[in-house]
């Protein structure tokens, strides 16, 4: 779960607006500007993943942003981990050969800022 949220993080940016001058990673910010962060950017940071492009579900410690930081952090975050631990949980004790279509990748929606997938081509059972 976390690594997935990490590697294909779902909400891939938060806004915020300045409300003071600030400085970011040497530049200067003016105060009421809109910011785009790109969180799904920041899950790919080799300062703070290492192979960052590599889905590993055993990475530990795992500290991406998927779900935000600070006040505003998800308030929903143990919700939908539990809610993806129990839905994968169902699907693989009822499909527990699903895998990939090895030969029809899946197909992302189109826009950069919601990661999912508009087409999963999958397998149900073994050869
Ligand atoms: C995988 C599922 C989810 C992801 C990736 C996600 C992601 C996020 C992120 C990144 C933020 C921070 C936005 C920001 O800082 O501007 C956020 C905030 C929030 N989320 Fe989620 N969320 C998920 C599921 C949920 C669920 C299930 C609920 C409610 C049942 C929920 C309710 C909220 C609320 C109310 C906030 C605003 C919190 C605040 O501003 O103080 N989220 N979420």
């Amino acid at each position: 779960m976390e690594e997935s949220l990490r590697f294909l993080t779902p909400f891939a940016v938060v806004n915020r607006v300045t409300n003071a001058e600030v400085e970011i990673g040497g530049q200067r910010v003016p105060a009421d500007q809109l910011l785009t962060l790109w969180v799904a950017a920041s899950n790919r940071d080799p300062r703070q993943f290492p192979d960052p492009h590599v889905f590993d579900p055993t990475r530990d410690p795992n500290p991406h942003l998927a779900f935000g930081r600070g006040i505003h952090f998800c308030i929903g975050a143990p919700l939908a981990r539990l809610e993806g631990r129990v839905v994968l949980g169902i699907l693989l004790d009822r499909f527990p050969h699903l895998r990939l279509d090895p030969d029809d990748g899946p197909r992302f929606m189109p826009g950069p800022t919601l990661t999912g997938v508009r087409k999963l081509p999958h397998l149900l059972h073994r050869d």
